[in-house]
């Protein structure tokens, strides 16, 4: 008995996420939340016979009813990057839909497991993750931004140079945030790769990844289902070090400082992070990738924590 609420759930993420979790057999009730188009993909998902229902939250006032009484919040709503920007440039836009939406789960569902797809993740957390201490609701056990698409590309990026590899089998942790070189994959054989560029600039301003990343949060989502069943899982994410402080020395030791936030892989329990799992050792060439990504990460996460008590 699972309940999932999709927020931006009509866009180029929500909709294939929502046919995915449509089709995972844990999901009981699946509630659809946009500010356009969702009446439309509710009816035409609601159609698949599987057993869980779906219904359809169209606008903000319509906003409560759709976290009301759900397990798990996924956010993929905000605008998409074009070629030529960063995740960063879609700040001024995305942060405050993010804050508008973690406002809602303080309220309607506030010990909801959420997970944020919208970018910049790496500030988008932090405006989360302030928003619901403001509201004396925040529980860094809970509060994810998923960076499950960057271990889903590093399998597949090692396939192509390593072909007899079953990609899906890979697990390669991949530290830092989700951006640029904030993304580090803990591999020292390969060829830096930009996974989120290479589709921006594939699609040619008509958006970024969004099937990928739908399969990706689908498997987030997954994970997190299946960790409240009570199995053991470990799935990757941008979360606070202080969910785990025990877990997060290690992780500090490695070069992410005294960073609140961090991408780790994340054993998952039934109440979210339920440990950080020990990165064993780097190599000198991902220490100093760690390093590089730390300072920019730092810059990003103040930035989002600035936007939230800029607003108060
Ligand atoms: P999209 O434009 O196709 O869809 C976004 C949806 O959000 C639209 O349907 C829109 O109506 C909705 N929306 C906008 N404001 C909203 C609000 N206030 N409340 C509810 N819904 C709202 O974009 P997309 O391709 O689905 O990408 C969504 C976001 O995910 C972007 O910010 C993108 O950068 C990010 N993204 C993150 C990752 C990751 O790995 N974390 C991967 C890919 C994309
Ligand atoms: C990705 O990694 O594909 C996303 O963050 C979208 C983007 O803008 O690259």
């Amino acid at each position: 008995m699972v309940s999932v609420a999709i927020l931006g759930a009509a866009g180029g993420i929500g909709q294939p996420l929502s046919l995915l979790l449509k089709m995972n057999p844990h999901v009981t009730r699946l509630n659809l939340y946009d500010l356009v188009n969702v009446p439309g993909v509710a009816a035409d998902i609601s159609h698949i016979n599987t057993n869980s229902t779906v219904s359809s939250h169209l606008d903000k006032q319509n906003l409560g009813a759709a976290l009301t009484g759900v397990d798990i919040v996924i956010i993929p709503a905000g605008v998409p990057r074009k070629p030529g920007m960063t995740r960063d440039d879609l700040f001024n836009i995305n942060a405050g839909i993010v804050r508008t939406l973690a406002e809602a789960i303080a309220d309607y569902c506030p010990t909801a497991i959420v997970g944020v797809i919208s970018n910049p993740v790496n500030s988008t957390v932090p405006i989360a993750a302030e928003v619901l201490k403001a509201r004396g609701v925040y529980n860094p056990k809970r509060l994810f931004g998923v960076t499950s698409l960057d271990v889903v590309r590093a399998s597949r990026f090692v396939r192509d140079i390593r072909p007899t590899v079953d990609a899906s089998a890979l697990r390669i942790p991949v530290v830092g945030g989700h951006s640029g070189t904030t993304i580090v994959p803990l591999l020292s054989l390969a060829e830096p790769r930009f996974g989120g560029d290479e589709v921006v600039q594939a699609k040619a301003g008509a958006g970024s990844a969004t099937l990928s990343m739908a399969y990706a949060a689908a498997r987030f989502t997954d994970s997190v289902i299946r960790a409240i069943n009570g199995e053991d899982v470990v799935e990757p994410a941008f979360v606070s070090l202080d969910a785990d402080p025990h877990g997060a020395e290690n992780i500090r030791a490695l070069g992410a400082g005294s960073l609140e936030y961090f991408a780790v892989p994340v054993q998952l329990g039934k109440e979210g992070v339920q440990r950080i799992v020990p990165v064993p050792s780097v190599t000198p060439f991902e220490r100093k990738a760690i390093g590089v990504a730390s300072a920019e990460l730092q810059k990003n996460i103040s930035k989002g924590v600035s936007f939230t008590q800029k607003a108060k």
